[in-house]
């Protein structure tokens, strides 16, 4: 059957199936060559879309602005001077904006808070990260995943090296188990994701052919790696007082070149960025006075290193952040 997302929300990858997230990387891959090709693709001409940032961005506002402009929409950027949670409601805000928007994009805290709108507005809500999942990210991870290490995801390891409990280990896991993909959690035990969504996770890759192992120990986890991943360790919102007991906690968990030349040959480092691997940060500067140590969560060996794609994924997540637009929007160039 013919996938058709039109109207539909993309608030986790736990809501979509298999060939639906199969058909947004195939439909991904397509904007990307017709980009690529210098041609102009604008289906959405005349169209709008609000952008709601409760937390800072780089990579997913500009993805979502080039890609809105791409697709010939315009776009309202709505962050600190709104009046989002303040003096208005989330159930009012999403009355309002569908109003005025075909899409409304949210990044912020609560998974319930980009569920809630999506539940008040009559248009597609996308997630742009909360505390619970990142999808847009997942997206173009996959898709980096196919490009360089070809079309087949299935059967692949990712190992997840880190604070595995929140949006990146959560979405991964997920978008693991539904993709027939091995995914291991590699953290202390207290860093392991919620055993609820491990669960539906486990569930879900008993029909895919993936798995879900949770191991303490990087040299273990690490074998036969195809894809080395990980995230900041303390992420946007949390109170600055985690910093010592995070780096305390995850130390040993730290991406370097030697954890990469125990994986499978030719495996990838992935992170979804921004990532601490040198002082040339504000916080990287800062935490080297706190607690003298210089990188993070990966070095800078591990980050600069041929194995490193870091900046391909960040690329692809204007692509992938496109086709979640189009494919809601009731926009595909091989159908229209
Ligand atoms: N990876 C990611 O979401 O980056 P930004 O926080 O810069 O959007
Ligand atoms: N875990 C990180 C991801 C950033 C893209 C955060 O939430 O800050």
């Amino acid at each position: 059957m013919m996938v058709d997302l039109k109207g539909r929300d993309f608030l986790t990858l736990c809501d979509f199936t298999q060939e639906e997230i199969s058909y947004l990387l195939d439909l991904a891959k397509r904007l990307k060559a017709i980009k690529k090709a210098g041609k102009l693709y604008q289906p959405l001409k005349g169209k709008n879309v609000a952008l709601i940032f409760e937390k800072t961005s780089t990579r997913t506002r500009c993805s979502f602005e080039v890609a809105a402009h791409d697709l010939g929409m315009g776009t309202t950027y709505l962050a600190e001077g709104s009046q989002i949670g303040k003096k208005e409601s989330i159930a009012d805000t999403a009355s309002v904006l569908t109003t005025m928007f075909e899409g409304i994009e949210y990044r912020g805290y609560g998974q319930a808070i980009v569920e809630e709108l999506a539940k008040y507005a009559t248009v597609p809500v996308w997630n742009g990260l909360t505390n619970e999942f990142h999808p847009t990210q997942l997206l173009a991870d996959m898709l980096t995943m196919q490009e360089k290490l070809g079309e087949d995801l299935k059967g692949r390891k990712v190992v997840y090296f880190g604070d595995a409990r929140y949006n990146m280990g959560d979405s991964w896991m997920v978008a693991c188990a539904k993709m027939g993909i091995h995914f291991v959690a590699c953290a202390p035990k207290k860093y392991f994701p919620d055993p609820e969504l491990v669960a539906r996770c486990e569930a879900w890759a008993k029909e895919s052919g993936g798995s879900v192992s949770l191991i303490g120990d990087p040299k273990e986890a690490v074998k036969d790696a195809d894809v080395l991943y990980t995230d900041v360790w303390v992420s946007m919102g949390e109170p600055d007082e985690v910093w010592a007991e995070r780096i305390a906690d995850l130390k040993t968990y730290q991406v370097t070149k030697e954890l990469i030349d125990a994986a499978k040959p030719g495996a990838i480092f992935m992170h979804c960025l921004p990532a601490f691997h040198d002082r040339n940060t504000k916080i990287g500067q800062e935490i080297f006075e706190k607690f003298g140590i210089a990188e993070m969560e990966v070095t800078d060996e591990a980050f600069t290193s041929k194995n490193s794609v870091v900046f391909d994924e960040a690329e692809n997540r204007m692509h992938t952040i496109k086709a979640v637009m189009a494919a809601t929007l009731g926009v595909d160039p091989d159908r229209d």
